[in-house]
């Protein structure tokens, strides 16, 4: 199990530090038990911030989208380097909020895989369908299709999460059926089976209005290995409930 927190666009750098002061105290001194680990990704410009507030704590540091080079003229952008050189251990890459907001395609995500693979980071590879898709009954060839074309070709199951997020879900306080998100990841086991050798047991989350009403219900599926929270994760009661119910689950 795996609670990841994508903190999206959201706290200036006070609230972000306050956020990571208040999920480091939740966790130091806790035994080393079989709590799920927890991932959270901060804007970029407050990871510089966050790490040192988080080192001792266990709980991992992401970037929540990387440039595929290594360096050069692409002013705004970030490289997967600068990630990994402040202390993070994750990328996230193919949010269906990076790609309506900024138009990335599967390829444009996959070699921002390869980038975060490149500079030694685990990467978290978000697909999902919207509601018009699903709707026409699409929902499934959506996602097969956005894996298969964004995976890297060399990807071992160590170095990456897949985030299954429908689109429709995400910040809208609506779930898939639970029946829905079970039969979903299931597909992604069979379609990353089908990429390649030993992604079997490449772990697969939900994100989407996840919340610590719902998220024993979800964590408790067969074949969800975790959560990604955005809106809850911005609140430290809320996120250390949904890893509570990753716990029990
Ligand atoms: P949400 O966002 O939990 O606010 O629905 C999830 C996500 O976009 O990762």
């Amino acid at each position: 199990m795996l609670i990841a927190g994508n903190w999206k666009m959201n706290g200036l750098a006070g609230e972000a530090a306050a956020l990571a002061r208040q999920l480091g105290d939740a966790v130091s001194g806790e035994p080393a038990s079989s709590a799920a680990p927890m991932v959270v990704f901060p804007p970029a410009l407050h990871i510089g911030l966050i790490a040192p507030l988080l080192a001792e704590s266990g709980i991992g540091l992401g970037g929540q989208d990387c440039h595929a080079e290594e360096s050069g003229a692409h002013t705004g952008d970030i490289a997967a380097e600068m990630l990994a050189d402040l202390g993070c251990d994750w990328v996230l890459v193919g949010h269906s909020e990076r790609r309506t907001d900024h138009g990335e395609t599967d390829s444009a995500i996959r070699a921002k895989a390869e980038a975060g693979i490149r500079a030694g980071l685990r990467v978290m590879l978000c697909v999902g369908e919207t509601l018009d898709q699903r709707q026409v009954g699409a929902a499934e060839t959506v996602v097969a299709e956005q894996l298969l074309q964004s995976l890297p070709a060399k990807m071992d199951a160590s170095g990456l999460a897949i985030a299954y997020e429908p689109v429709w879900a995400i910040g809208s306080g609506l779930v898939p059926s639970m029946e829905e998100i079970a039969d979903m990841h299931q597909l992604i086991r069979k379609t990353l089976g089908q990429h390649g050798k030993g992604l079997e047991k490449t772990p697969i989350l939900y994100g989407g209005s996840v919340k610590p009403s719902n998220a024993a219900a979800i964590l408790g599926l067969e074949g969800v290995d975790g959560a990604l929270v955005g809106g809850a994760s911005l609140k430290a009661e809320d996120f250390l409930a949904i890893r509570a119910a990753a716990s029990v689950s």
